[in-house]
């Protein structure tokens, strides 16, 4: 949601901007922009309607030198997506340029104040009365940027990681935080003096230096060529900066040779999957391992509930997080939606745990959640992708899931990253609450130690879904069924051809089929069916059965043998038999393949969908 980039060092800053602004697009690709300063001292903004590579094309033959520069790529929420509207925005004067990413929520109030106040705007945004509020901090209080920036905060409510140039003082780069993401990487020049690079994530940086500092919420940081580096709070206390090592590497960002991140990322799981495990499920011990649970056990034996709050994939997730966690550990479980939990004033007890999950570990709703429910007194535990995340960093303990970074924004690798985890959990808490047999303990360590093997099967074994899709390419509607642990991949499996294809789609219980949807059924609609051989098996053939017998077109999710279902349907993708609550992580593989290849016999740009971000970083 928005992507900021900034550099201040020894180097050209186009290059390292461009480049951090296209390792950032999945958070927002409606426009794009740069704000440089050159040696001659001149500030320039250029911005373009679209992608990273219009902007490219629009500065071709321009003056883009300068070794200081922000960037910006947006998407939109003040003001439609156009090239007046994409940041950096000037300052009246064309003294200060700025970036933005986040809601100023009292903008129209500002904005009225300063139009009061002879100031003019350009922009519908609010991120352009954030930077005039600043220039009139400098005008009326007479001071330098730092403290107009920290004067200007104290009256804004919102959300907001900034950064801006100064064109009377071409050799500083400011920039601050709050409820917005913001990362500075600390290099080194080739004259050895310290140089300063400036990301909403890790991702523009890592290219240059793994040194990074996480910017905390309400700290402003000054940084200038000389390679002086202070923060300081909005009260101007000073911070002492705590210098964090990455653990990332470069090839974890490139497509690796597949023609888009999501097809990467698919395929990527058995991997991801196996690195998650790594070290928490012992199967010579028969042991589950997870430090947040070791460590926190008495929260997790004598709570009365667990609350998950989550939004989009990661709810989905959570869901089958709340069957598992029930049935291994015997503790009451509710899912939320972060969205409407933070709101409508729930009951939050200090016996109670409250799980976020989130890859990005930045949705604003999430993070939200968790804060209302630390006011409560309640026991926070992350499950997040992104190490150093603001989530992964208000919660008392937690778990990464470390499946690498996902860059394409529909979710998949994390999505079974935070399933396996959610098991790695309710395994970790049954063992310390002995809520379940030690046999049937031992039975679910060893047949999750094999599930990376089961997904590597299920991708190899499902390779023609690309030419079958093809024929879903104008359909129009879908509907995905499943039971139990599969009900949370039908609606998971809805999502993902929504998001990427822009085809309509309901996950729905099975059985709940007869209450409504089943009057959509007829020979156009095609009915994805999740029917492993397992429990429940005979009532979802029923089901299908009642689909059948209105013509609808059966694609089914069948375990490897089945010949039952597979003989019912119009088309059936294999997985291999696993344990009921383990299904999930094996079904959700051919439709995640389904939708990315009905999106690409539609033409769709599946890294970067319409409309949508990777990191809601807005409510
Ligand atoms: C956005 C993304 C989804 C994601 C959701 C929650 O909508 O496009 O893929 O599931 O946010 O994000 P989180 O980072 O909290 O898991």
């Amino acid at each position: 949601m928005c992507g900021i980039v900034g550099y201040i060092g020894d180097q050209e800053a186009y290059p390292i901007l461009i480049k951090g602004l296209h390792r950032l697009e999945y958070r927002g690709y409606d426009s794009a922009g740069i704000s440089l300063i050159n040696a001659q001292g001149t500030l320039s903004v250029y911005k373009a309607k679209g992608k990273v590579s219009a902007l490219e094309k629009s500065v071709e033959g321009k003056d883009v030198s300068g070794t200081i520069g922000i960037a910006h790529t947006r998407w939109a929420t003040h003001g439609e997506p156009n090239a007046t509207n994409a940041h950096p925005h000037f300052s009246q004067s064309k003294n200060l340029s700025l970036v933005h990413n986040g809601i100023i929520e009292n903008y129209k109030a500002l904005r009225t104040e300063l139009e009061k106040n002879g100031m003019t705007f350009c922009s519908e945004t609010d991120t352009e009365v954030l930077v005039q509020l600043v220039e009139y901090m400098m005008n009326t209080h007479r001071c330098d940027l730092y403290t107009a920036v920290q004067l200007a905060l104290k009256n804004v409510i919102g959300a907001y990681a900034i950064a801006i140039l100064e064109k009377s003082h071409p050799d500083q780069l400011v920039c601050a935080r709050k409820g917005s993401p913001l990362i500075i990487g600390v290099g080194t020049t080739s004259s050895g003096r310290k140089e300063f690079y400036l990301g909403s994530d890790a991702t523009p940086i890592i290219e240059y230096t793994n040194q990074v500092i996480y910017l905390n919420d309400e700290e402003i940081a000054i940084m200038d060529r000389t390679g002086r580096l202070d923060i300081t709070n909005l009260s101007n206390v000073k911070q002492t900066p705590q210098l964090v090592t990455l653990q990332m590497n470069l090839d974890q960002l490139e497509k690796g040779g597949y023609p888009h991140f999501m097809l990467k990322e698919i395929w990527e799981q058995p991997n991801a999957l196996r690195t998650c495990i790594r070290g928490r499920l012992n199967v010579v011990d028969k042991d589950v391992l997870l430090s947040g649970i070791i460590d926190h056990k008495d929260k997790f034996i004598n709570c009365r509930r667990i609350i998950i709050c989550a939004c989009g994939t990661s709810w989905h997730s959570a869901l089958i997080g709340k069957y598992f966690i029930e049935e291994a550990c015997q503790i009451p479980v509710e899912v939320e939606y972060a969205s409407e939990f933070r709101y409508r004033n729930p009951v939050i007890r200090p016996d109670d745990v409250v799980i976020a999950v989130s890859q990005s570990g930045e949705t604003a709703d999430t993070l939200a959640a968790i804060q209302l429910a630390k006011e409560h007194g309640a026991f926070l535990y992350g499950i997040c992708n992104v190490i150093g995340s603001s989530i992964a960093r208000a919660t008392h303990t937690g778990t990464y899931l470390h499946v690498g970074p996902e860059i394409g924004v529909a979710s998949t690798k994390a999505f079974t990253g935070q399933v396996i985890t959610l098991c790695l959990l309710g395994l970790a808490i049954a063992k310390e609450k002995k809520s379940i047999p030690e046999d049937l303990f031992h039975l679910l360590v060893d047949e999750l130690q094999k599930i990376p093997d089961k997904m590597q099967w299920t991708l190899e074994n499902n390779k023609d879904i690309d030419k079958f899709a093809q024929m879903f390419t104008y359909c129009k509607n879908f509907i995905y069924l499943g039971r139990g642990y599969n009900y949370p991949v039908a609606l998971e499996g809805a999502l993902k051809l929504k998001e990427i294809s822009y085809i309509h789609a309901e996950g729905y219980p099975a059985a709940e089929m007869k209450h409504g949807p089943i009057a959509l059924i007829d020979e156009e609609m095609p009915v994805v069916v999740i029917a492993p051989k397992r429990g429940m098996y005979e009532k979802v053939v029923s089901n299908i059965q009642e689909i059948k017998s209105r013509k609808g077109k059966i694609i089914s999710v069948v375990t490897e043998g089945d010949e039952v279902v597979k003989n019912m349907s119009d088309y059936s993708f294999v997985i291999p038999d696993t344990r009921d609550c383990f299904v999930p992580l094996l079904a959700v593989i051919p439709l995640q393949l389904l939708s990315y290849y009905v999106a690409i016999s539609k033409g769709r740009n599946v890294d970067q969908p319409r409309n949508l971000a990777k990191s809601v970083t807005v409510e």
